[in-house]
């Protein structure tokens, strides 16, 4: 289902996003792959390779910068199919210890990046009366975990306007999968916004699960049509039950863990 398809991808450069990439590239699909860092990037599609690779590395809250790359994703090859907006980064501060400017760049780069590039391409999707539009949110957005109180925010943010739109495109055969991924082994951990004394030791996300592993899980659930795509092999997946089914469980426990 992917052959001759265009994907873009965000956060193309690491961890994730690079991992969906390789994974796409095996299925004849054309690439677009964006992040900050051309070099990773360059990387990144030689490990693709035969695939067709677009780099058009862009600043995620540039959004001023949007309607021409955009313009030059679309020009590519005629077309985009499928959006996949991966990149993020995340937190690890107490909320005591984190200033405003802290809270407005999780929200800058973990909702705002994600709704305008979403927002920018949605004209080209409603036109051909088709595209996907593949959010990666998180656990966090689902349930509220120490020192990530910002990220924990934007999270379930992007969750909500992803939702919604879903439900306002159901008629155009434009289809919105969220992304719940549990830990995965990347450098999110390292990239993390810190202040305070949050943010030291080692992080879960170092004993998580294989990118690789997520990427297929990823792929899988898109081909399925999943609405919402749980990725993950830790006991953090048990949360998204018990916050429905047990809420009052939960908030005890994340709050037992002492933050390290
Ligand atoms: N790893 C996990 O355990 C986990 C769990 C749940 C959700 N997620 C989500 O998965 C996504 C990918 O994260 P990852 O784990 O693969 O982490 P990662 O290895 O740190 O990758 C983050 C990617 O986002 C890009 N990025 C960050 N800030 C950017 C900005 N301002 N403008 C443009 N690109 C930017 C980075 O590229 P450049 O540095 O080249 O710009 C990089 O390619 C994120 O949305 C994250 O929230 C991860």
């Amino acid at each position: 289902m992917f052959a001759e398809k265009t994907i873009w991808i965000t956060g193309a450069s690491s961890g994730i996003g690079a991992a969906l990439a390789r994974a796409w590239a095996t299925t004849g699909a054309n690439l677009i792959l964006s992040g900050r860092r051309q070099e990773m990037l360059e990387q990144v599609a030689a490990a693709c390779a035969p695939a067709p690779c677009l780099i058009l590395p862009f600043e995620a809250t540039d959004f001023d910068a949007l309607p021409s790359i955009v313009q030059q994703a679309i020009a590519w090859k005629g077309h985009v199919d499928i959006l996949v907006n991966n990149a993020g980064i995340s937190q690890r501060s107490l909320a005591v210890d984190t200033e405003l400017p802290t809270y407005q760049r999780l929200m800058e780069v973990d909702f705002f990046g994600p709704v305008a590039l979403t927002q920018a391409l949605l004209p080209h999707f409603v036109q051909r009366r088709g595209g996907r539009i593949v959010q990666i949110a998180s656990v966090a957005g689902k349930v509220g975990v120490p020192l990530r109180s910002g990220y924990c925010a934007a999270k379930h943010a992007l969750i909500g306007y992803s939702d919604a739109l879903r439900a306002e495109l159901a008629p155009t055969g434009i289809q919105v999968h969220v992304v719940i991924p549990g830990f995965v082994r990347t450098e999110i951990a390292k990239n993390a916004l810190r202040s305070g004394s949050g943010a030291t030791g080692e992080d879960p996300v170092d004993s998580g699960m294989d990118p690789q592993r997520a990427a297929q899980a990823i792929l899988r659930g898109i081909q399925r049509g999943s609405p919402e795509i749980p990725v993950g092999e830790g006991r953090e997946m048990g949360a998204l039950w018990l916050r429905r089914l047990w809420p009052g469980l939960l908030f005890r426990q994340v709050a037992l863990r002492s933050p390290s």
